[in-house]
């Protein structure tokens, strides 16, 4: 291996460290009596506070956790229910520099490693290596969060085999360069799938993952549909308009509806499913349209087969008592 000249960039961002303990209690809303480390300055990279996200308590403590403890945390769960705004949403509050990337079948090993690029230096073109966000990350105090981790090609992903272990480094081979992780790197991902592949249907284009891989991860948070009351309390938060009481009969039958549809396809009776994020979007619609059934037919009853449409009608019907339009009914109704 070649000497590297000491980078004084690089040595300053390894002085920087968290140099505060902030309280979950008082910062998470959650009923834990730990203190975690955190930094006192947010920089470009640390995400924006959203005040209204609620934090789930198992998750969160699953990723303080990585982040007190450098463990590599994945959250795993069906879509929509918040993992990759948990992850943010915890570095944001710990001012950690957070960088988040939506992993596709098309980024490639030189996108997470680097490539040589031509640059132009005092007019000269040269050619210069440019790290990829692997390496820029590794060296610095940086949460790297592989979003839709499942959606990666496993080849691609064996890039990352050996930072999932604690003190992995990192070879450079174009570079004869051999990088040991910033003290406070921290690694995430976030993934529909346990890396088995688009087993239920749902996940088109998930892939199947390496175990020896996967083994790596020491820990495994889920985040599913969550219990009817912490679903409410979320649409309120993000919808402020609908959380008066006046409002909470419509949206305990949201949320009714909702279930419903999830019952019906782990019965096999639906094909698709109601996420939080659904939920959400359809209680944003009723903002815009007044009627919930316009809107519910809008956010989410035009995404289903036609073939279900009719169940998807019947559910409605249950939960908020008035149909949800003529032309759902079934033919079996009307005979
Ligand atoms: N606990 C929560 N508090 C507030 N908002 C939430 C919460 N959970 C989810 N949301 C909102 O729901 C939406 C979906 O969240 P997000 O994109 O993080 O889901 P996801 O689990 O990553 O979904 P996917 O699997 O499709 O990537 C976001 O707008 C988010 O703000
Ligand atoms: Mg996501």
């Amino acid at each position: 291996m070649t000497d590297v000249p000491e980078d004084t960039a690089l040595t300053e961002l390894c002085a920087i460290r968290p140099d505060r303990l902030v309280a979950v209690r008082d910062t998470f809303g959650i009923d834990a009596d730990l203190r975690v480390p955190a930094f006192g300055g947010r920089d470009d990279h640390v995400p924006e506070i959203d005040q209204a996200y609620r934090f789930n308590r198992d998750v969160t403590l699953a990723l303080l956790a990585g982040f007190a403890h450098n463990r590599r945390v994945m959250v795993q769960g069906l879509h929509g229910t918040g993992k990759s705004t948990h992850v943010e949403q915890v570095a944001a509050r710990l001012n950690w520099p957070c960088v988040r990337i939506n992993l596709d079948g098309h980024i490639s090993r030189l996108d997470l490693v680097g490539r040589d690029a031509v640059v132009l230096r005092d007019g000269q073109q040269v050619t210069e290596f440019q790290e990829g966000i692997v390496p820029w990350a590794l060296q610095r105090p940086v949460a790297l969060v592989f979003d839709e981790y499942d959606a990666g090609r496993p080849d691609v992903m064996f890039v990352i085999q050996r930072i999932l272990e604690r003190d992995g480094r990192f070879t450079l081979l174009d570079q004869n360069r051999v990088l040991a992780p910033h003290p406070y790197f921290r690694l995430f991902a976030t993934t529909n799938t346990v890396g088995l592949g688009n087993l239920n249907g749902l996940y088109h284009g998930a892939q199947r993952l390496n175990h020896a891989q996967i083994d790596r991860w020491n820990i495994v948070a889920t985040l599913n549909y969550m219990p009817r009351d912490e679903e409410i309390a979320i649409v309120q938060a993000r919808v402020p308009q609908l959380a008066d009481s006046a409002h909470r009969a419509l949206l305990e039958s949201m949320v009714a509806v909702a279930e419903l549809t999830r019952n019906g396809f782990a019965a096999g009776d639906l094909s698709t499913l109601m996420s939080p994020r659904t939920v959400i979007t359809w209680a944003e619609n009723i903002g815009i349209f007044g009627d919930p059934a316009l809107a519910f037919r809008l956010s989410f009853v035009n995404k289903c087969d036609e073939a279900e449409r009719p169940i998807v009608a019947e559910y409605f019907q249950r939960c908020f008592d008035r149909e949800l339009d003529e032309s759902y009914r079934r033919e079996s109704d009307e005979a």
